[in-house]
């Protein structure tokens, strides 16, 4: 392969694309490619950090643009450390969650100025954008009956209301239809087979595409 190929998963809560990140990178790997799977917030040391303040943070009062330039300080830092040198090396990278996160969430779901928030990413990842992005999506009310029964630690992005989530996935939606040559929406609620198979295929053709 002449280059890398990075590839994003994104999606709201329970939409599986964690699982389908897992998944890829397995299968990936299986077939003897070099794959770094990492994921956002996170994936160097300050993006733990980081995560930790905006994630599990109860006592630190965080308004969208702050959370926009706190998410890009780690993306910009992960990009920098984790995702261009494996690139540069021609490694496979899967990452569940990156830039359109930002937007989704900040943007759309919190009201971030879109300008803003594509200034900010624009110089956090530089010339380092996906090239592919599967966007999980799943009506929140089916998003909800999957998450009841499974507790896990608090997250205050989770405890938004049912509106806030109609507008994130209305704000995924939309990223899709700006970039449907980066961006493919696939449909959550279907088998998780049937969605790695799906996934797998399209990333086939973008890897025999690399190397020609
Ligand atoms: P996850 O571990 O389920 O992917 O959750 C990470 C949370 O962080 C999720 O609620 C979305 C949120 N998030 C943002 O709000 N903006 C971002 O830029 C990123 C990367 C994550």
């Amino acid at each position: 392969m002449r280059r890398g190929l990075f590839i994003t998963f994104e999606g709201g809560e329970a939409s599986g694309k964690s699982v389908q990140a897992k998944r890829l990178a397995a299968a990936l790997e299986h077939d003897g490619h070099d794959v770094v799977l990492t994921r956002e917030p996170g994936g160097t040391p300050l993006g733990d950090r980081i995560r930790e303040i905006v994630l599990h943070t109860k006592d630190v009062p965080l308004g969208p643009e702050a959370d926009v330039l706190l998410f890009s300080a780690a993306r910009a830092q992960h990009v920098r450390d984790v995702i261009r040198p494996a690139l540069a090396q021609g490694r496979i990278v899967i990452s569940d969650r990156f830039f359109d996160s930002t937007a989704a969430y900040q943007g759309a779901g919190h009201g971030a100025d879109p300008a803003g928030v594509a200034a900010v990413t624009a110089f956090a990842v530089g010339e380092t954008r996906p090239d592919r992005t599967y966007v999980l999506d799943l009506p929140p009310e089916v998003a909800m009956r999957r998450r009841q029964g499974k507790p896990r630690a608090w997250d205050r992005f989770e405890a938004g209301e049912r509106a806030f989530h109609e507008r994130l996935r209305e704000g995924y939606l939309r990223l899709a239809a700006t970039e449907p040559q980066r961006v493919v929406v696939i449909d959550g609620g279907r088998e998780p087979d049937a969605i790695g198979r799906d996934i797998r295929r399209d990333v086939e053709a973008l890897i025999e595409a690399a190397r020609r």
